[in-house]
């Protein structure tokens, strides 16, 4: 019979990006409180440390996911800190609101936007990935297994809604590459998985009035309240620790289906 390869994120080191806040910032805290060796917290903002011990085994870079030379120094930061790279979670993203044609201006949706927003989380989170692999690829494998990869998406990415058509064609690319990478990672032995969260409590919600974020999670049924960022942080912890996940996209939504 096949011997258990469930094993805890003990030891490992961990690349983060979108650290500094949200849903990237609670992965980070979650996995130092469960010992990880370390974690490179990568944001295009700085990342404030607030807690001292654990401010030492938390390297933050600053850096954009979709500069090449970025992420190399990333990687690179990795390498001399650590030695090793176990896990990448990608949490850097944006997201805007604009309809495909908006027909009280008269104006189609901005290019540039669009652009932006799929650079940002589509490409950026290639970008990540891609150069990853290379540190990655040259641990000892433990039980065939090497690292794996995992990437936010969003429910946006199945449920779109009116003026999201930019946010969502960037996550469907994200629930899309997933499997194929698993693919092509398969004979290196690292895991490629992806997360599409419904509505969580980060700085990105807590942009909107109080009235809009009580009716959103009205419309979560169960249970009807918008997501801890750390309930987020714990599918990140299991999809690392369960070595038989892969391959595939996640919903944590609390069984939200999000209306048009
Ligand atoms: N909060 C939610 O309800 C929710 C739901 C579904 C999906 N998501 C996704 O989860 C991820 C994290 O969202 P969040 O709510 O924590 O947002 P957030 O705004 O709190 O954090 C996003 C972080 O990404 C960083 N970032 C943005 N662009 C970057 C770039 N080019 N390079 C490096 N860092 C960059 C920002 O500086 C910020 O610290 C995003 O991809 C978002 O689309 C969030």
């Amino acid at each position: 019979m096949a011997v258990s390869g469930v094993r805890t994120v003990k030891d490992l080191v961990i690349l983060i990006t979108g650290a500094s806040s949200g849903l990237g910032r609670a992965a980070v805290e979650r996995l130092i409180q469960q010992g990880v060796r370390g974690v490179i917290a990568f944001d295009r903002s700085t990342f404030e440390h607030n807690n001292v011990t654990a401010a030492k085994r938390v390297i933050p870079v600053v850096g954009d996911v979709t500069e090449e030379k970025d992420v190399v120094s990333a990687i690179n930061t990795c390498k001399n800190e650590f030695g090793k790279l176990d896990a990448v979670v990608n949490c850097a993203g944006v997201g805007i609101a604009m309809k495909t044609f908006n027909e009280k201006s008269g104006n189609p949706h901005d290019l540039e936007s669009y652009e932006q927003v799929i650079k940002i989380n589509l490409v950026g989170t290639f970008n990540m990935n891609r150069i990853a692999c290379e540190l990655m690829a040259k641990n000892e494998p433990i039980n065939g297994l090497r690292g794996v990869l995992i990437n936010t998406a969003s429910v946006a990415a199945f449920d779109g809604q009116k003026g999201q058509v930019a946010y969502a064609s960037s996550k469907s690319g994200v629930v899309g590459m997933t499997l194929p990478m698993a693919r092509d990672l398969a004979s290196l032995g690292i895991r490629v998985n992806t997360i599409a969260p419904g509505l969580f409590l980060t700085p990105m919600m807590l942009q909107l009035p109080e009235k809009a974020l009580e009716r959103l999670a009205s419309t979560i049924p169960c249970p009807s309240r918008l997501g801890h960022p750390d309930e987020y942080a714990h599918l990140v912890q299991f999809i690392i620790e369960n070595p038989m996940m892969n391959g595939e996209t996640i919903r944590i939504d609390g069984a939200l289906r999000m209306q048009p």
